[in-house]
């Protein structure tokens, strides 16, 4: 009954013996594709970057990240309900600090009044369930752009270690649930701990951005807080972009300095380290979903390239099925929002 593939030739039944497995019949229907899905994605897993600065019923968005923006405190409020809302347990602070407040020493990053310390006390105010997370790292505060101090041209580490453990203790006064180092220091997720648990802050955990990459995938956030590096680049103390057993030994360092949760950023371009942590060891694993890698999805999507909304998704779900347990991206709030539509198991 099957037509020849050409004149002359035998039928294609005759050419191909029937498979025994066919793996094509758990992918005949969206019901049985969401049954045997192996990996998923939910908003719980999702922690949402923000961006705040000065000011009063202002919002200005970054023109690199096209649908984030800065919010003055008081609608960074509402930013944080509506993320809460969705199912997002969890935001991640980083500040705008204006140019005359910045020095080479990061001062005002322990001020106890400073941008990010008002903000933790209104947020845990208004949104008290709402895991507040913030930042240690003194490149927003810093005049020279840079995460330590700077030098003749060096990034000093121990100084900076000290001023990094007066941040994050200003940042627990305030109220925050998690400090996360990321300035890619050596010694301060156990400078940070020792310190934390010396004044009290025991239930103050550490997400260690542990294999921290210089990237070139940070452009758009450096435009977001005007936080450039004035000179040079962040490559002596950033890990190089080739290499992987250096992110297992920086993890294993910040396991043994009192991390709580380890990460690895960017992610979309590092699936691969991800996925050697995950199998090195039994904490959670948090990625970054970097700002170069949401304005990338952005871009092609408004020249209308790719469908953002599954490339979003699709996105997502290939970190939690490297291993990651935990995301920090940028399109928190519309993967949630896309998760409730679809429906439960429906990721994709
Ligand atoms: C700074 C910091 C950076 C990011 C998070 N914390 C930038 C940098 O190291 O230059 C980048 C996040 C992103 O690109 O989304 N300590």
């Amino acid at each position: 009954t099957e037509a020849p593939l050409e004149s002359g030739s035998a039928p294609a039944s005759a050419l191909i013996s029937a498979p025994v497995h066919r793996p094509r019949r758990l992918r005949r229907t969206d019901a049985l594709r969401r049954m045997v899905r192996e990996t998923m994605l939910t908003a719980a897993d999702l922690i949402y970057p923000l961006f705040v600065m000065e000011g009063e019923g202002q919002q200005e968005e970054v023109p690199s990240m096209p649908g984030c923006f800065r919010y003055s405190l008081d609608l960074l409020l509402d930013e944080v309900k509506a993320a809460y809302d969705l199912g997002i347990g969890a935001i991640a602070l980083f500040p705008l600090i204006p140019y005359h407040q910045k020095d080479n020493a990061g001062t005002e990053s322990y001020n106890p009044d400073g941008l990010i310390p008002r903000a933790v006390r209104a947020i845990k105010q208004a949104v008290p369930q709402v895991l507040v997370i913030t930042d240690v790292a003194l490149d927003p505060y810093s005049s020279e752009g840079h995460d330590g101090i700077v030098q003749d041209g060096q990034i000093l580490n121990d100084e900076t270690v000290a001023v990094l453990v007066k941040q994050a203790l200003a940042q627990a006064e305030a109220g925050a649930d998690f400090v996360a180092p990321s300035d890619m220091m050596d010694g301060r997720v156990g400078a940070i701990r020792k310190a934390l648990d010396a004044e009290g802050w025991i239930n103050v955990g550490i997400l260690a951005y542990s294999a921290k990459y210089a990237s070139a995938y940070y452009g758009p956030f450096r435009d977001a807080l005007d936080s450039a590096p004035k000179f040079g680049d962040k490559k002596t103390y950033q890990m190089d972009a080739a290499n992987t057993e250096e992110a297992l030994k920086e993890v294993e360092l910040d396991i043994a300095e009192g991390a709580d949760i380890v990460m690895v950023k960017p992610a979309l371009a590092y699936l691969d380290v991800i996925c050697r942590i995950k199998q090195h060891t039994n904490l959670p694993v948090a990625a970054y979903n970097v700002s170069g890698e949401y304005a990338m999805v952005k871009a092609a999507a408004q020249q209308g390239w790719i469908d953002e909304q599954t490339v979003m998704l699709e996105t997502l779900i290939s970190m939690k099925r490297a291993g990651a347990d935990v995301i920090l991206t940028y399109f928190a709030k519309a993967a949630a929002l896309a998760l409730r539509e679809r429906g439960a198991r429906k990721n994709l």
